[in-house]
């Protein structure tokens, strides 16, 4: 019998099937509906690698980085070892998240041990109990033997992603032409991750994703910050592939100009050493499927992740990553907060498209509407959705 779910699968499948030339957008229920998000969270974030964090926000032993994936409550940790793990906030004892949200736990910080606010079992920064008061009656328990879960995790291109499944392919395979064709000229493993910033949003994840990767909407939601130097027209997408999309944003013409007749990309940081000639011209935006966001300049990249914590609701870390020389340059705090600034900007007329969109999934007055070449990455995200119901059909 077809319940709501499968009408909702069948209309995926049939965006995904349809020529660009005439793609629409998926049915509402997509954003809203909450057993369509149960699929996502069996089929997509907890059998894909989800991007965590940057290693340059876990440099010294004991960094954390505190994350959600798939419903399993995680830490990534630099060790005394200088590994870099991702273990599980779920306490070996009664099962206590030991830093669960909303309770003055910080997202990012330092600690010595982590330590389980609920009957202060302690363990070291590779997940080992270390630490367990007034157990010396429990028979036969050896703390030596008690370690927090660990998670299969890798670094690519200098993020630490994770995953919850033993069989997918490594980082390597997956992602080695968004990385050898596109985006490995920022080496981005060297680089630093100067700002991030943790938002709460009342809109479905994929709504900020499908926002995220069209670059239509710097006609009217980015106005006057973006499209005075990244107009909508003239933007291109690279043709599908079953991993990623990848879309160029060209400088405005005389940008381009000036850009080449003197040689100098004119930028606040310094360009990153990979880059040169065409690649000044041009800002992109890459979605390494299923939510690796980078919007990458010549002198910065933006990276975003994000996480959905509900049908309707999100989690995103917007962040901003430099080359290394870029901290040595005169004025570096002055310029960065400038920057960000700007990135706060262009990111609040996002924040307000976003939400004011999710109100529409939950109209009688939504329809799917017709999509412009511009957004060509969102029928790239259908195929590979489509891809995640077929694959779990044919199970
Ligand atoms: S649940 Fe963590 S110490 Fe008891
Ligand atoms: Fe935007």
């Amino acid at each position: 019998m077809m319940n709501d779910t499968t009408g909702i699968f069948e209309g995926v499948l049939q965006n995904a099937a349809k020529p660009r030339e005439r793609s629409e957008t998926m049915p509402s229920g997509v954003y809203t509906d909450a057993a369509f998000m149960e699929f996502e969270t069996k089929e997509i974030f907890r059998k894909e690698w989800i991007s965590v964090c940057h290693v340059s926000q876990v440099v010294k032993a004991g960094d954390f980085v505190r994350v959600d994936v798939g419903g399993e409550p995680m830490l990534v940790m630099r060790g005394k070892d200088a590994e870099i793990r991702v273990v599980s906030r779920v306490c070996r004892h009664r099962g206590m998240d030991v830093m669960p949200s909303g309770c003055g736990h910080p997202d990012e910080g330092n600690k010595r041990v982590i330590l389980c606010p609920y009957h202060l079992w302690s363990y070291d920064l590779t997940g080992k109990l270390v630490g367990a008061p007034e157990m010396q009656e429990a028979e036969g328990f050896d703390r030596s033997e008690v370690c927090l879960h660990r998670y299969r995790s890798e670094i690519w291109e200098g993020f630490v992603f994770v995953t919850l499944s033993d069989e997918i392919a490594p980082l390597a395979e997956k992602y080695g032409r968004l990385k050898k064709d596109f985006v490995g000229k920022w080496d981005m493993g060297k680089a630093e991750l100067v700002w991030s910033q943790h938002w709460e949003c009342a809109f479905n994840w994929k709504i900020l994703l499908e926002n995220f990767m069209e670059a239509y909407h710097h006609l009217g939601a980015h106005m006057k910050t973006l499209e005075p130097f990244l107009p909508a027209k003239g933007c291109w997408t690279e043709p599908y592939d079953p991993e990623f999309s990848a879309m160029h944003l060209p400088l405005k013409k005389e940008m381009q100009e000036k850009i080449e007749a003197s040689g100098d990309a004119g930028t606040p940081f310094p360009v990153f050493d990979g880059l040169e000639g065409k690649d000044l011209l041009e800002w992109g935006i890459y979605l390494g499927f299923p939510n690796f966001l980078l919007f990458t300049a010549p002198d910065r990249v933006y990276w975003y992740r994000l996480l959905p914590t509900g049908a309707e609701t999100c989690t995103l870390m917007t962040t901003m990553i430099v080359s290394r020389k870029t901290l040595e340059i005169e004025d570096y705090e002055g310029i960065k907060a400038k920057e960000v600034e700007g990135g706060i900007a262009f990111h609040m007329e996002d924040m307000e498209v976003c939400a004011a969109t999710q109100m529409g999934m939950r109209s009688a007055g939504y329809a799917q509407g017709r999509l412009s070449h511009l957004e060509e990455p969102i029928w790239h995200f259908q195929k590979y959705l489509a891809g995640r119901i077929k694959a779990q059909e044919a199970v």
